[in-house]
């Protein structure tokens, strides 16, 4: 009867010890992100942050959209630096969408000024392509997503073509295998970023390229997290940053992170009115550390689709009338606000590597 008792006791304690070690393997497993970038400046901080917290973050694949950048360059980079940081096994591919109204030549080209960095040249050429997908992007999103155990997030730094696509090709299937998609865009209380002749400039750029994507996004049922103009307007990349960088050459990170940034500092003159800000960066740092950024769950919103405004994302509270077409009235969250010193120590200690 005791030693039954006894038995019963010690079977428990290693059901507990078992249930501890299966918490503990579960919260420590990274979470896993899809990176859907377009190749500006920002988008390879961007790409160098999500690797530096592979406790947090596993970056299970890579898609190119053809919009602030040349595509065919920016998966040259993307892989010079995967290579550069011994990533060689995430798959990088190339999306063939296009452009619904294009980015100005002078900021796609921009990218090249990375690619040719010293520091991510000494890999051999001929090797890059291994881990280069030959489908296209778009189709390639759908299959990662597809042959993922549980749903997968989103990481998106440009237009939302990408996903759109899925949607629109694969509905509720497609919806319900993304977890969340984290996406720079919109412009809620603030002005956009747009000067396009016959646009209003209430959009911002990586909605005013594909807004109808915007729209088919806003229509699914796809959780959002937008990182708007409102909070990446606090994060300039200031040479004072860019600086700082120096200071951490000991860290491969750091160096490549601070070349990268410094290729925008002729921005700080020769546009001092609308600086370069870490418009992608911020959206990584905001998914990996959730305190630094505050973020609110219940904002309802739109997106215009056509006309003038097209690309604006329009906070319901806010009093528009719109002629042109709409997306549905939906609840995202926003990240609303962020405090630029901690942003920026943030990104700086985690690239100390
Ligand atoms: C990619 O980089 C290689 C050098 O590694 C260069 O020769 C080639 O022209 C680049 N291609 C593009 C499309 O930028
Ligand atoms: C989204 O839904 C609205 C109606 O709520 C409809 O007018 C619009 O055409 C839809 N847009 C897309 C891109 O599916």
């Amino acid at each position: 009867m005791l030693s039954s008792a006894y038995g019963y006791l010690q079977g428990m304690k290693r059901v507990v010890v078992l249930l501890l070690i299966t918490f503990v393997i579960t919260a420590a497993k990274p979470q896993k992100v899809i990176f859907d970038h377009d190749g500006g400046i920002d988008d390879f901080v961007t790409l160098l942050l999500l690797l530096s917290k592979p406790e947090l973050v596993s970056v299970v694949g890579i898609t190119i959209l053809d919009a602030d950048c040349r595509v065919e360059v920016a998966a040259n980079t993307t892989l010079k630096l995967l290579h550069s940081l011994g990533f060689k096994d995430i798959p990088v591919a190339i999306s063939t969408l296009p452009a619904i109204n294009p980015f100005p030549d002078i900021w796609r080209w921009s990218g090249l000024a990375v690619d040719v960095q010293p520091l991510i040249n000494y890999v051999d050429p001929n090797s890059l392509n291994q881990n280069l997908v030959q489908q296209p992007g778009q189709d390639f999103l759908w299959e990662l997503l597809r042959t993922q155990l549980e749903p997968i997030t989103i990481v998106a730094t440009g237009p939302l073509s990408n996903v759109a696509y899925i949607l629109t090709h694969y509905g509720d299937e497609a919806a319900a295998r993304i977890k969340e998609v984290w996406w720079m865009g919109g412009a809620l209380y603030v002005q956009g970023n747009v000067d396009y002749p016959g646009h209003d400039g209430s959009a911002e750029w990586n909605a005013f390229w594909d807004p109808a994507a915007v729209g088919v996004v806003w229509n699914s049922s796809v959780p959002i997290v937008m990182v708007p103009l409102d909070v990446t307007n606090r994060v300039p990349v200031t040479p004072d940053l860019i600086y700082r960088f120096g200071r951490q050459a000991g860290h491969l990170y750091s160096v490549l992170a601070g070349t990268i940034w410094s290729k925008v500092i002729s921005w700080v003159y020769e546009r001092p009115h609308e600086p370069y800000f870490a418009w992608d960066t911020l959206t990584a740092a905001c998914l990996l550390s959730r305190q630094l950024c505050t973020r609110v769950d219940d904002l309802v919103s739109y997106a215009v689709v056509s006309g003038p405004s097209q690309g604006r994302v329009v906070a319901t509270n806010q009093c528009v009338a719109h002629s042109s077409e709409v997306s549905r009235q939906r609840t995202t969250a926003a990240v609303m606000q962020v405090d630029a010193e901690e942003f920026y120590d943030f990104v700086l200690e985690a690239l100390k590597r």
